[in-house]
């Protein structure tokens, strides 16, 4: 039995107080199966469902339609997207939570499906032999363009106005995903950029599209609404791989958030083993806990009671939870009375409507007490 509970305390966020440290991870859920790739009535009856977590960090929400990668997923670019997330944050907020939004482009990981069979962009041409959820299946990705000084420069203000709709929206703030092998990660690595510009070769280069989003942003937001996702020892998966000099990109970019007044950093502990590959971080919130000044998150393959733990131990602030908040929408309550959990139905993460999105049940009263 659990008892002390710092999961379950306050946090105070910038200017903004959490009920607590639960948060929910942003999870791609493919149910806007609608021409305009907008939220409707299914999205504000599961993020609502959902409200009592102390923060929601909403699905990953394309920035543009350059930004597309997987069919059904949501925009952040358009009046229809906006109206239909309007009804989201309106319902979370009716219920005293608060919710974040991700903002998302794939680069690389996209097809030409989406484009009018034109390649998607991505720091270089360079192909992540990956797969790609296409409105007609899962197809191989392709090798890219390499996006000119001016498409980059264009992606930049594509963010910026997606974090001003975000705002119009009623959003309480904005997550930049830099995370899990898409575009800005693309960014990160040497093994996704070997450009000879401003935005390759040194560290330095590699992170300075981050830094360039990041104030873009916030000309139209306060900086304190602004969260960062970083995923530093992902290797094998999403096309990324690891070497000497990712880490040390990583401490660069995390030393760097320290100059800016965010709402968090995000991170993420390996998602799968890399205790065989000598450049990667085995422990990411040990190794960058000391180093990052502000509010740190920490996510992937969490429970309860190492959730505590971490808070308790000083590594991290917050948990994010992801697949738990799927199955279990009354997520908070359940730990706060130390109760089981229910499992999560994997063959429903991106499969349209309601089975197995917002037909998880609570626990019910007598249960609980
Ligand atoms: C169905 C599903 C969709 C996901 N979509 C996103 C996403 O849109 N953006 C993102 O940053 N991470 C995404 N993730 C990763 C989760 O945010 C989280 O990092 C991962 O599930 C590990 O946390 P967990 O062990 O608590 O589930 C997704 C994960 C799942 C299971």
């Amino acid at each position: 039995m659990i008892t002390r509970q710092p999961l379950l305390e306050k946090l105070q966020m910038g200017d903004l107080e959490l009920q607590n440290r639960v948060i929910m991870a942003p999870m791609t859920r493919s149910r806007a199966t609608n021409p305009e790739n907008a939220p409707f009535d299914i999205h504000v009856k599961y993020y609502k469902q959902r409200s009592s977590a102390g923060l929601i960090i909403s699905e990953g929400a394309q920035i543009s339609k350059k930004a597309v990668g997987y069919v059904n997923t949501p925009g952040i670019y358009s009046d229809a997207q906006v109206e239909g997330w309007k009804k989201v944050t309106e319902g979370v907020h009716e219920k005293g939570g608060k919710i974040f939004i991700q903002l998302w482009h794939v680069g690389r990981m996209s097809h030409p499906d989406f484009h009018g069979g034109e390649l998607p962009h991505a720091p270089s041409a360079i192909n992540p032999h990956s797969k790609s959820f296409t409105p007609e299946g899962f197809k191989d990705t392709e090798t890219p363009k390499e996006m000119s000084i001016e498409e980059i420069k264009q992606t930049i203000l594509d963010y910026k106005k997606a974090a001003e709709n975000a705002m119009k929206a009623g959003f309480d703030g904005v997550e930049i995903h830099s995370s899990n092998g898409y575009l800005l990660h693309q960014f990160f690595n040497r093994t996704s950029n070997v450009r000879t510009d401003e935005y390759g070769g040194s560290i330095e280069n590699r992170a300075r599209i981050l830094f360039e989003v990041i104030d873009a942003i916030k000309e139209v937001m306060p900086e304190n609404r602004i969260g960062v996702r970083l995923n530093p020892s992902l290797h094998g998966i999403f096309g990324m791989t690891m070497d000497e000099e990712t880490i040390p990109t990583f401490d660069y970019i995390i030393e760097k958030l320290n100059q800016y007044n965010l709402a968090y950093l995000h991170l993420s502990e390996p998602f799968n083993d890399v205790s065989e590959i000598p450049y990667a971080e085995k422990e990411i919130a040990k190794r960058y806990r000391p180093m990052y000044k502000g509010t740190l998150i920490i996510n992937a393959g969490f429970d309860q009671e190492r959730g505590n733990q971490f808070i308790l131990e000083g590594l991290a602030d917050a948990v994010a939870y992801g697949k738990p908040f799927i199955s279990n929408p009354d997520l908070v309550e359940r730990f706060a009375e130390n109760a089981p959990l229910a499992e999560w139905d994997q063959a429903t993460f991106y499969t349209p409507g309601e089975k197995g999105y917002t037909d998880y049940p609570k626990l019910s009263v007598s249960k609980l007490v």
